[in-house]
């Protein structure tokens, strides 16, 4: 079956997070992290199903949906899990926020790997915990862990590891020995390691994505690992994603940190998350094709500015470029002011970076290259 990844959507006046940010300015959104694209056939057929029942009581996930998430996570990753393992959550930022309220007490700390998605960085503060931020290091024109530096840092009270994988923003799918390496810091220190993996099934190159659990049973059960079908099926705004966390203790602390906060995940959401699962493989493989064509393209281009440098990306739709090159404080706004609407790098700790959401059909991404192009000052130096 044929899908049309080439059709501009209007979403202007469809409450839509990323386009109202620029309402009635002619400003591309390229920025929070959805894309422009319908959902599979299949996701809008069982929404359209579910809204014509007409009931919208408190819903459970169904066994079928249970089954569906098992045999996922055992077909594509080799994860043999336990239906009682998943706790389904509304969105993985609550996740993070709630790892970090299960785990330690006020005045412990987290760590993670920056640049990193905003959101790693304030869940810690939300739970009264310290931060510990280590840089990536890049190597090869690829960023890294610094495994030595991060097990020098760590102190008594460092508990939880905050780790992304793939990577938002630098888009980075870990090798499973860099992942092993890091996870090994963690085991010998007892650090708990909640890994977003939100972006598994976007990974656009030629390799597999290794579920940071599936490394070693005793790192399986140090592990909260959080995923979601929102990003792959573009249906983050339907508020489904599940934790799942094989060790009992773990996710008892992790069901009682939510315990009265987190409000279920609703029908549209559980029902999205089954259609995409058991339906949605044909339409992620024509997919992966649009966006692997979209990096190709957008890394040419890009490199061509002067004063932008990307540099490889391996998962998720989203390019980290860095634009310091361009010599000016600010180049999101500098962008902004050309008619794109960039993330700022420096909410990553990436001060001199912007985030550009490449989820769009490609005259959308051409037009914003063309207007990333006309953004020379002066100072330029190169
Ligand atoms: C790494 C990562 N985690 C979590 C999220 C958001 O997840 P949710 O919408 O389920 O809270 C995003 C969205 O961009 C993300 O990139």
């Amino acid at each position: 079956m044929g899908y049309d990844f080439d059709q501009t959507i209007d979403r202007r006046g469809t409450g839509s997070l990323k386009w109202e940010r620029y309402r009635g300015r002619d400003v591309l959104p390229m920025w929070v992290a959805d894309m422009d694209f319908r959902s599979p056939p299949e996701v809008i057929e069982a929404l359209r199903r579910r809204v014509d029942h007409g009931v919208f009581g408190y819903p459970v996930p169904t066994q079928v949906l249970v089954e569906a998430v098992v045999d996922r996570m055992k077909r594509m990753y080799g994860w043999a899990i336990e239906p009682d393992w998943i706790v389904w959550i509304p969105g993985v930022v609550v996740g993070l926020n709630i790892a970090c309220r299960a785990i330690g007490h006020p005045g412990d700390q987290a760590v993670t790997f920056t640049p990193i998605y905003p959101p790693f960085l304030s869940a810690p503060r939300h739970m009264d915990r310290g931060l510990l931020r280590l840089p990536l290091v890049r190597q090869d024109d690829r960023y890294t862990v610094d495994v030595d530096r991060f097990e020098r840092s760590v102190t008594d009270r460092t508990r939880l590891l905050l780790f992304c994988n793939p990577h938002n923003p630098v888009g980075r799918s870990f090798d499973c020995e860099e992942v092993r390496r890091v996870a090994e810091v963690c085991l010998r220190h007892k650090i708990v390691i909640c890994s977003d993996e939100i972006h598994c099934d976007l990974v656009l190159d030629n390799r597999q994505h290794v579920p940071t659990a599936t490394l070693d049973p005793e790192i399986e059960q140090q592990t909260i690992t959080l995923m979601a079908p929102s990003k792959t099926f573009n249906t983050p705004g339907l508020g489904c994603a599940m934790a799942i966390i094989p060790n009992g203790h773990l996710r008892r602390q992790f069901v009682d940190a939510k315990a009265g906060l987190v409000p279920h995940v609703n029908v549209f959401g559980f029902e999205a998350a089954l259609a995409a699962y058991q339906h949605g493989e044909a339409w992620r493989q024509a997919l992966l094709q649009v966006l692997r064509a979209n990096r190709d393209y957008l890394i040419r281009e890009v490199n061509r500015i002067p004063g932008l440098a990307m540099g490889p990306v391996e998962a998720t739709y989203l390019a980290w470029i860095d634009a310091s090159g361009l010599g000016v404080d600010n180049p999101a706004r500098l962008f902004e002011q050309a008619g794109v609407g960039l993330s700022d790098g420096a909410e990553f700790d990436g001060p001199g970076f912007v985030r550009l959401n490449f989820g769009c059909p490609r005259p959308t991404l051409e037009q914003a290259v063309e207007r990333m192009s006309w953004t020379r000052p002066a100072a330029c130096s190169r």
